[in-house]
């Protein structure tokens, strides 16, 4: 049995990192395992910034967004004598399996690190794209979706009042998934994503056609990976002669306390790795499917590429 580990943040913080570390280090704690806390990702890693944790030191943060922790994006976690020096690291320490929490970046640096030294490695995917393979659900996207549906709701008040188009430009570096969802939970009469094509003169004809019947205004949702959403909302001026304003989103999207789903789910998930890391599990990411945590290999996480799901681009045909 493992009796000391470690847990760490990696990459693009999301709301729920918080409530994830919390539940690998209260069931390590529980089982009577050490458990340690690596500062600002593989940088801290690097740099050994880490510590022995305590219960009280993950008290009073389920409630908050980003991670306690700190995370970073390492350039030197890049190169295999990096890796290395961050195997060496843990290794002086005592410390015998590792849980990452990040994105698929975070997930495939955890993956050499495993490949190079044996070191037992689990992942848990913390990312508001919601872009890993093999798991419905992703820390954070959630919360994001919902920080996404709240910016529609307050932009369609002042399209509404002005009879304007309006850009509104989200997150999900490659994935469409947050505009999707997003998009058909608040209503958007179109939404861009990188999956799919789209045409703007197309686009363009209709709103105007939509404007010619009386239509008061409209919402366009563009995942950052479609395209860029100031560059959409000129064209689409242009082509359709709507006075059309463009909201870029940002990195709001990253922030704010988790929704319920978030905190459930992370925990859930910080549970299963803790677990599985303490009985001597390796290379695998814990998600859910159907409702169910579920492991997935950690090689198949980090090589397959997550596709839209086909029925949400359909369902937003129909409803727009
Ligand atoms: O991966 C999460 C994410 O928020 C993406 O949606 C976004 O494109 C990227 O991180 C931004 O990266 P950074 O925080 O390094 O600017």
């Amino acid at each position: 049995m493992i009796k000391s580990i470690a847990v760490m943040t990696s990459g693009g913080d999301s709301p729920g990192m918080n409530a994830a570390s919390r539940a690998v280090v209260r069931t390590a704690l529980f089982t009577g395992a050490k458990v340690w806390g690596i500062n600002n990702g593989y940088h801290g890693l690097l740099e050994e910034d880490m510590f022995e944790m305590q219960s009280k030191n993950v008290g009073d943060i389920i409630q908050r967004g980003g991670t306690f922790l700190g995370t970073a994006r390492c350039r030197r976690w890049q190169t295999p004598e990096g890796r290395m020096q961050g195997y060496k690291n843990l290794v002086d320490r005592g410390i015998q399996g590792l849980v990452v929490i990040g994105g698929d970046g975070s997930l495939r640096g955890a993956e050499l690190l495993s490949q190079e030294t044996g070191f037992p490695i689990v992942g848990l995917p913390g990312t508001i794209d919601n872009d890993v393979w093999g798991t419905d659900y992703t820390i954070g996207c959630d919360t994001a979706a919902n920080t996404i549906i709240d910016a529609i709701n307050k932009l369609r008040d002042t399209a509404s009042a002005h009879r304007r188009a309006i850009v509104l430009e989200v997150m999900g570096r490659s994935s469409g998934w947050l505009a999707m969802t997003a998009g058909i939970s608040g209503g958007a009469e179109y939404i861009l994503v990188p999956e799919e094509e789209y045409d703007l003169d197309e686009i363009a004809k209709e709103m105007k056609a939509s404007y010619d019947a009386g239509k008061r205004y409209i919402m366009i949702v563009v995942a950052e990976g479609a395209g860029s959403g100031k560059k959409i909302g000129q064209e689409l001026w242009e082509k359709s002669g709507i006075d059309t304003r463009v909201s870029i989103l940002g990195y709001v999207q990253r922030g704010g306390s988790p929704s319920v789903i978030d905190r459930v789910k992370a925990s859930m998930l910080g549970e299963s790795a803790a677990l599985a890391i303490l009985s001597g599990l390796s290379d695998i990411v814990f998600g859910f499917q159907k409702g169910n945590v579920v492991s997935i290999n950690l090689h198949d996480a980090v090589t397959n590429k997550k596709h839209l799901d086909p029925d949400l681009i359909h369902l937003a045909k129909v409803l727009a």
